[in-house]
């Protein structure tokens, strides 16, 4: 079966979905984009991630083409034209097609594009051994917080650990963390989790506002405040946290162990109250 994608009001296979090219998403990477994980059918935190779309809308000012009520409709409509339970949704955003200029057009109606891939958490031995990440200086730009499709940056950056056989690139800035290439960063020490607060310098993750709220819930200690470089290379545990990754353990960073080099006890704890919390809301997701 043919994938099946949403392109400007048709649904249609893959191969047959066509952009001009003067769509400034691919001239200027000048659009927006999500991510949103479907298990069992069912968007998880769907309205979280339109309200994030609207906000990435919003500070590139493109005009939302839907309102939620609609968007959850297309959503629920790509989920049922493609197969599996558990699925990727990728939705994008552009500002449309208009003859170069850098400024904004006017009148131009946006491009939306849908479309869904089998949804592929880390392996079970993965989560068991955890991961190995490497760290780079962040050198992206200062709107972290737009989830733009202009991610150059993040490719490059997340092509450091591809090279060396890694799985993510942790990113510094004036030695504070920020997050990761396509993750936000969660590090334990002494028993606390601690993570860099929401602001301009990156994405607020659905993911990490999920583990934030079960941390709380079960009444972990919790520090939401800039974690300095050296915190990091001497923390007991790191986790890296997506909506595909969900939450994945690094056991080593730039080739040495973090803490005794196995996933900590704190991760094995959000690890299992993370699935928990994803069965409830497949039981309660109508
Ligand atoms: N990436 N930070 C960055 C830079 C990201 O690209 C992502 C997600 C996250 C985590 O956000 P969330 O928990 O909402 O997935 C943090 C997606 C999955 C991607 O680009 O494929």
């Amino acid at each position: 079966m043919s994938d099946i994608v949403y392109l400007n009001g048709d649904f249609l296979p893959i191969e047959e979905a066509r952009i001009p090219v003067l769509d400034r998403g691919f001239i200027f990477g000048d659009g927006v984009y999500e991510v949103i994980p479907v298990y069992s059918k069912r968007p998880f935190r769907l309205p979280e991630h339109l309200s994030r779309l609207q906000y990435s809308l919003d500070k590139v000012r493109i005009t939302n083409p839907f309102n939620a009520a609609e968007w959850e409709r297309l959503t629920d409509e790509i989920v049922r034209r493609n197969s599996g339970d558990d699925q990727s949704v990728y939705l994008q955003v552009t500002r449309g097609v208009a003859k170069r200029d850098h400024a904004f057009p006017k009148g131009v109606k946006p491009t939306v594009f849908m479309m869904s891939s089998p949804l592929v958490t880390p392996a079970p031995a993965l989560v068991e051994s955890g991961v190995a990440c490497i760290t780079a200086q962040d050198y992206r730009w200062l709107n972290c917080d737009i989830k733009s499709v202009s991610l150059l940056g993040n490719c490059m950056l997340r092509q450091l650990s591809a090279d060396v056989g890694a799985v993510e690139t942790i990113l510094f800035r004036d030695g504070k963390l920020t997050e990761a290439s396509s993750s936000n960063v969660f590090v334990v020490r002494d028993g606390t989790l601690l993570t860099p607060p929401k602001d301009h310098l990156v994405l607020p993750g659905i993911t990490y506002d999920v583990v934030l709220e079960i941390a709380r819930a079960r009444e972990f200690e919790v520090e939401v405040r800039a974690v300095s470089e050296a915190e990091v290379r001497g923390a007991d545990e790191i986790w890296v946290t997506s909506s595909t990754k969900e939450v994945l353990a690094v056991t080593t960073l730039d080739g040495k162990p973090v803490g005794d080099g196995r996933p900590g006890p704190l991760f094995r704890r959000m690890h299992a109250l993370y699935q928990q919390f994803k069965q409830d809301h497949m039981r309660t997701a109508a």
